[in-house]
């Protein structure tokens, strides 16, 4: 008795990955310069349990706070960085992966990548790749709160949002900067859930 009790824990425990539909997508996940970004990892490999293919873009700044290697890894595909990262094919690496894209989440999000967003920028492949593709975008921002609460960073969200751009987060608590106060990336498990929500929209498995 006692047994199958533990047995039927041990299966709610297991029970972490959420899985709305079956079905492969492909994830383009962009990582930015944020100290949120080592959670990106957990996030990829969150996506990729889910079912889907995920191809991680990171900024270049993105590169000081995590390693490509480390998310090459855990998403199972080679890692952008840069435009002339892909050599091996005719078509650019960033207007296929675009193209691809099933959904674009970028997790955390600065300030900057919001601002480049809002004024259609193009600088590296992560902008690039949000001006080109036509799948839905979920940002997951992660700023210090004065940053989030700038007049700047309000109008740069509601001009991304007037757009048909998604936001979840940021959410209040602890701040690495030292502050307290609304700027925490979203909880990783909840992005990973917007996602699969996202995607599944788009099957119209869910109104
Ligand atoms: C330790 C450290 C932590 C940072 N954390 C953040 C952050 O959480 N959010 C943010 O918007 N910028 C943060 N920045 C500043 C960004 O790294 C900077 O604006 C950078 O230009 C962002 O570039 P990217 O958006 O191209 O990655 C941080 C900088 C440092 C040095």
């Amino acid at each position: 008795m006692e047994k199958n009790a533990k047995r039927r824990s041990d299966k709610i425990g297991a029970r972490k990955v959420v899985r709305i539909r079956p079905g492969t997508k492909s994830v383009v996940l962009g990582v930015t310069g944020s100290i949120a970004a080592y959670k990106s990892a957990e996030l990829a490999s969150l996506l990729v349990k889910q079912g889907h293919e995920v191809f991680v873009v990171m900024t270049q700044d993105a590169t000081e706070f995590i390693s490509s290697l480390t998310l090459q890894t855990l998403s199972k595909n080679p890692v952008t960085t840069s435009f002339f990262d892909e050599k091996e094919n005719w078509r650019p690496g960033h207007i296929e992966l675009a193209d691809r894209a099933n959904l674009l989440l970028i997790a955390p999000a600065t300030a900057h990548i919001i601002a480049e967003l809002a004024h259609g920028l193009a600088f590296h492949p992560l902008a690039a790749i949000a001006l080109a593709t036509r799948a839905p975008i979920l940002l997951a921002p992660a700023m210090n709160g004065k940053m989030w609460q700038h007049p700047a960073t309000t109008e740069n969200v509601e001009k991304l949002k007037s757009r048909g751009v998604e936001f979840i987060g940021p959410e209040e608590g602890m701040l690495a900067c030292g502050y307290e106060g609304l700027g925490r990336l979203w909880k990783v498990n909840d992005i990973a859930f917007r996602a699969e929500f996202l995607l599944a929209r788009q099957d119209n498995l869910i109104a």
